[in-house]
């Protein structure tokens, strides 16, 4: 495996300005990306582990049975550019139906996780060349991806990350994407679709209470990295879906009166008052195909599990024949 080619981005003043300014909201809000310190990523893939939360099996389930076919469309001699990798355990089930001179291109802003995974892969996988990159993939525009310029250029993006962006960051993301790959590009991408609110707040409610460690995370590393004195057993974990936006919300709730101090500033909290700290967009296949469109992108093959709780979609930047066909897995 190659060493991460670029250093760990640097986060800590990023960290520190994004939770000052969230702090001093009145709406107060905290973005998701930094639940993902080496503790939160192992905290997620606990999360993908608990019976409640279906997308990773959906997901895998979909990849496993249409890998090939997925492959078989994108070009199994391409460039796939991996965002947010994290441990990767799915992509094993497209690799494998690459050809030797394909190339990944694993994207994560955890260094230790990407370059655990991209190890693992590589035991699996030794004859295909990986380039990992550990970087924050919002900022796609500005990576150093520079191989091979006459393999079809690939951007996966599984997990239904996407929806972790607001729709208009969405569109964002996707342009990038877009510019990334080449008009002769293509995008793999997963989307959580719209679903029961009984199931989506069992999904971000474990019982085994591994998303409420996720979240309150954030505290302990706001202290730990920020120096910020707070009492992280001072909140706790709430998560529901909000019918109107078509998402899930998660939110540290303070439990009581009290103050988190950080940099000289104390913010005051009374009982019942949050932070935000993330949404998860739901999309039904058509608002999502109507978002991406946006970004330039057309559907050309949609695969489903078979609830019909997620969908993996192929898009690319021409428009035209294939129509959307959609299947579903067995
Ligand atoms: C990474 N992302 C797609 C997950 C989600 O479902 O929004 C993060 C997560 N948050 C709580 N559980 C999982």
């Amino acid at each position: 495996m190659q060493a991460c080619p670029l250093p760990k981005p640097s986060e800590d003043g990023d960290f520190l300005e994004a939770v000052l300014s969230g702090l001093r909201r009145t709406r107060r809000a905290i973005p998701p990306r930094f639940f993902y310190d080496a503790r939160g990523s192992q905290l997620f893939d606990l999360i993908c582990t608990t019976p409640e939360y279906y997308l990773t099996r959906a997901e895998t389930a979909i990849l496993n049975q249409f890998g090939a076919q997925m492959a078989e469309m994108i070009g199994a001699s391409c460039v796939l550019i991996e965002l947010g990798s994290g441990s990767a355990v799915k992509t094993p089930h497209l690799l494998r139906h690459l050809d030797r001179d394909a190339v990944y291109v694993p994207i994560d802003i955890c260094a230790p996780h990407l370059q655990q995974s991209t190890q693992q892969l590589n035991r699996q996988f030794p004859a295909m060349r990986m380039l990992p990159l550990c970087a924050d993939y919002l900022q796609l525009f500005s990576l150093p991806i520079d191989v091979h310029p006459n393999l079809r250029r690939v951007v996966f993006f599984p997990g239904s990350t996407i929806g972790n962006c607001t729709p208009e960051e969405a569109v964002r993301l996707l342009r990038q994407a877009a510019h990334l790959t080449g008009s002769n590009g293509a995008l793999l991408i997963g989307v959580d679709g719209k679903k029961s609110p009984e199931i989506l707040n069992a999904a971000y409610n474990d019982t085994a209470g591994h998303t409420a460690a996720f979240n309150l995370n954030l505290l302990t590393r706001m202290r730990r990295e920020l120096g910020a004195r707070l009492d992280p057993d001072g909140f706790s974990h709430y998560a529901y879906y909000n019918a109107a936006p078509g998402r899930m919300e998660m939110h540290l709730v303070s439990r009581r009166r009290q103050v988190i101090r950080l940099r000289g500033e104390t913010f005051h909290f009374e009982e019942a008052a949050t932070i935000h700290t993330e949404n998860s967009y739901k999309y039904t296949p058509q608002e999502f195909q109507h978002l991406a469109r946006k970004a330039g992108w057309h559907t050309k093959m949609s695969w489903a599990d078979r609830d019909g709780l997620f969908s993996v979609q192929y898009m690319s930047l021409t428009a035209g024949e294939p129509r959307h066909p959609s299947r579903q897995a067995r």
